[in-house]
């Protein structure tokens, strides 16, 4: 039978792929346009630069975790940011179930994203990759989860191969997979854009997810990767970092206790004139239906559903580093022998 090898969850910001003499600029441009809280704290060249140095340890400690347990197949839980979907369709949960797929490795563009439009990075071997995907695994457990209830979205091929996949999924194996080795599976969780799965829902969605993988009749060792988050709403005006939201996120991995985490995150909704349309879609992100946080704060919807794969064992959290000048909290955690 297929086993959970290792569990991981990493933030993916930009900020943690460009080098941090560029996050002052990215500040400041930021702020400017008034993107950014005036009341955030402003790091030093120097304390950035330690910032950058804690994120390639965080990565490199993962990096090593993910190694040791040899996996066979990556199962990523990461978000679409229409990089692929549109508000034609935009599914809920979906299972990528092709054979393979292509991608930038960070991103389609250079630099982070304020200012005018960012040059496009060419299609190169060093910025341009095709990852093998694992039919056999990807088609068992979309039989597993429909059979447990979970009605899933398929994506058999990608609907944008131009753009290719979307950096939820290509940036973690940046740094852990530089090489991108290793057959991965992306799994779609709707993280940016209203109503998305309530963290209840991704709780027992890998609740379920682990059930499922115990049950398929391969021989494999399956790591779980959760893509996103901690606190970041980088579209917002005066974004801010609420450093306890991501506190209390953590204090429900370090727990084992996937269940509060997903009540907690639930607890913490958007606020918003409903009579407001302009507050609606910043709220709703961009689809006039609010449910709860979206922005990048909703990717810790993927650290809860790759909680809860590791439901009940308490999680190694490797570092929290807030980049004030995005501002993201950047976490990095992981759950050995889940
Ligand atoms: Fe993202």
């Amino acid at each position: 039978m297929a086993r959970v090898c290792t569990v991981i969850a990493a933030s993916h910001s930009p900020f943690l792929f460009t080098p941090s003499e560029q996050w002052e600029p990215g500040r400041a441009t930021r702020l400017a346009r008034g993107g950014l809280s005036p009341e955030t704290t402003v790091d030093t060249v120097a304390e950035n630069a330690v910032k950058e140095a804690r994120i390639k340890a965080a990565f490199g400690v993962l990096r090593e975790r993910l190694t040791a347990s040899k996996p066979d197949v990556l199962l990523i839980f990461g978000d679409d940011q229409l990089e692929q979907f549109d508000f034609k369709n935009f599914p809920a949960l979906s299972l990528f179930t092709g054979e393979s797929y292509s991608g930038y490795k960070i991103s389609r563009w250079v630099g982070l994203p304020v200012g005018p439009k960012r040059p496009e990075r060419e299609k190169t071997p060093e910025n341009w990759v095709t990852v093998q995907s694992h039919p056999k695994f990807s088609h068992a457990l979309m039989r597993e989860l429909m059979v447990d209830g979970f009605d899933l979205a398929f994506t058999n091929e990608l609907p944008d191969p131009d753009e290719g996949m979307g950096h939820a999924f290509m940036r973690p194996s940046y740094y852990i997979d530089p090489e991108y080795k290793i057959p991965s599976v992306p799994f779609f969780v709707n993280c940016y854009y209203g109503p998305q799965p309530t963290a209840k829902r991704c709780y027992q969605l890998g609740r379920a997810v682990r059930a499922a993988i115990e049950r398929i009749p391969l021989d494999l060792n399956v790591a779980v990767i959760g893509s996103g988050g901690l606190w970041h709403l980088p579209n917002y005006p005066n974004s801010w970092l609420d450093e306890t939201f991501d506190a209390n996120i953590l204090a429900g991995i370090k727990a084992g206790d996937a269940r509060k985490t997903a009540e907690y995150f639930d607890s913490v909704v958007p606020p918003f004139d409903p009579a407001n349309k302009a507050s609606v879609n910043l709220a709703s992100g961009g689809t006039g239906m609010v449910l709860g946080y979206g922005g990048g704060t909703g990717e810790t919807r993927n650290w809860i559903v790759a909680s809860a794969v590791a439901d009940g064992k308490p999680g190694t959290v490797v570092d929290y580093i807030p980049v004030y000048a995005s501002p993201i909290g950047a976490g990095f955690a992981y759950w050995d022998n889940p």
